[in-house]
């Protein structure tokens, strides 16, 4: 338990420089430590929880006052650092103030800025630990291994989580784009008994289909023009883990077969190879395409699609559970007030009305993005600026598009909603709630691209 204190660290290799820092900055309500090498702050570093880092630049040894200030952004930690510096090393107090210190003193110290700048380093590190604080009560009240949530649709899937992690059964999360798949992969390998062991993530589309047989299986030295070395495909890799397969709707059918029998009979083959290894494999896929219509269209093989999902996932749409809304909001705000280092208490009430209201087609990322644009272009500690698309969107409802082919409404859509994010496809197909691909298709149908 720490106590109501603020602890300081002093660390300058000169004995009386520190007794006078010590003096000025002295009170009732801190602790001050003091170091004479960056090794023995290093130690106190680690072991105490500091508010403040006040470190000399130039240490002697390995660990100098650049080091100290990595040390102490590394770890999810308050810390603020002041570096101190002497003539002709301003530059280098620059570059730390890049990486995150919160300001630099040069020698001899003026005690008066001295003071000054210590309690305003303070009060941001005091902010930061309110908001760290908040933000573990967050994670540890409403949700499940980082995935927010108190609905009955979420608890569910926290519910079917729980169940299938401790069995290697084979996963399939579907759900629309944007609305956690990722994070449930993550949470079904953190919570199993493959948690030590890699978790290899491989996105079927993003790979492309010349390659896509050699990253999953591996391949020999010379099993093709251009393989000088062998090596472990994803499979391989992910032995004793988890693998998870992302975009699954996406592997070519020519590769199907070959994945049914990886699955089938946890063995792999790599390319050009002459024998097959048996492998520790936990599958996990996810998709955001409907693979019974994929089947359907003959893109994709049932024997593969039936294997697996031997336990499927569906995870809601947020417009399902709009009840976790206000929860999702509270904590995508934290997490900015720390990433952008002030305070953001939350929504006006006239924004969260829009957001309760709204449908929510790029479901939780869509969320996550407003927010993100909000607290960006908004000073205030209470955002209403209401990204346009959100608000035109809803008014659209009142609109009257009785008798408008579907289609023309598509477009305009479409083509509205790229002008508005200055033509960024993937910032407009997510909006949409489309896949980008689509967005893509669907621009050539219309000649624009
Ligand atoms: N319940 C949740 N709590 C907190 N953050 C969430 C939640 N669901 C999703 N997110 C966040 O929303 C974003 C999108 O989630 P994720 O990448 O898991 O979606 P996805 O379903 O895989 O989407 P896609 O099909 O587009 O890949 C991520 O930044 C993720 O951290
Ligand atoms: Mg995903």
């Amino acid at each position: 338990m720490r106590d109501n204190k603020d602890h300081l660290l002093l660390v300058d290799d000169e004995v009386a420089q520190l007794e006078a820092l010590k003096e000025v900055l002295e009170a009732d309500d801190r602790v001050i430590h003091t170091a004479q090498t960056g090794e023995q702050a290093k130690r106190l570093f680690e072991k105490l929880e500091i508010d403040l880092l006040i470190a000399d630049l130039m240490l002697p040894g390995e660990i100098g006052g650049i080091e100290l200030l990595e040390l102490a952004r590394a770890q999810e930690t308050s810390t603020e650092v002041i570096l101190v510096t002497g003539h002709g090393t301003v530059d280098n107090a620059i570059e730390a103030m890049k990486k995150g210190a919160y300001d630099y003193l040069t020698k001899p110290v003026d005690i008066r800025r001295l003071r000054a700048v210590t309690e305003k380093a303070l009060e941001v590190s005091h902010m930061l630990r309110r908001q760290r604080e908040l933000e573990s009560a967050l994670r540890g009240e409403s949700g499940f291994m980082g995935i927010i949530g108190e609905s009955p649709a979420i608890v569910r899937v926290f519910e079917r989580i729980k169940a299938v992690a401790p069995i290697d059964s084979t996963v399939l999360i579907t759900g629309e784009s944007g609305t956690g798949k990722e994070l449930v992969a993550d949470a079904i390998h953190n919570v199993s008994r493959r948690a030590e062991g890699p978790l290899v993530k491989v996105n079927c589309s993003a790979i492309p289909e010349s390659l896509m047989e050699s990253e999953l299986f591996g391949h020999e030295k010379g099993a093709f023009t251009g393989a000088t070395d062998s090596r472990p495909g994803k499979f391989e890799q992910s032995s004793g883990g988890t693998i998870v397969l992302d975009e699954i709707g996406d592997v070519p059918l020519r590769l199907q077969p070959k994945l049914l029998r990886v699955l089938e009979n946890s063995t792999v083959e790599r390319l050009g190879g002459r024998g097959t290894k048996q492998l520790d494999l936990r599958v996990v896929s996810s998709t955001n395409r409907d693979l019974d219509e994929a089947v359907r269209k003959g893109e994709f093989r049932q024997d593969l699609l039936y294997r697996l999902r031997v336990v499927t996932i569906d995870l809601p749409p947020l417009r399902c559970r709009k009840e976790d809304i206000p929860r999702l909001v509270e904590y995508f705000l934290k997490r900015l007030s720390l990433q952008l280092r002030r305070e953001i208490e939350g929504l006006s009430e006239e924004a969260m009305a829009v957001f309760m209201e709204y449908e929510w087609p790029g479901n939780i990322r869509e969320l996550k993005h407003a927010l993100e644009q909000m607290a960006i272009f908004s000073p205030d500690p209470i955002l209403s600026n209401v990204p346009e698309t959100i608000i035109k969107k809803r008014t659209f409802e009142g609109a009257n598009l009785s008798g408008i082919p579907i289609r023309d409404l598509e477009k305009q859509a479409i083509l509205e909603t790229l002008k508005e994010f200055g033509g960024d496809k993937k910032q407009a197909a997510e909006a949409l709630g489309i896949g980008l691909r689509t967005l893509y298709r669907k621009l050539e149908e219309y000649g624009e691209i």
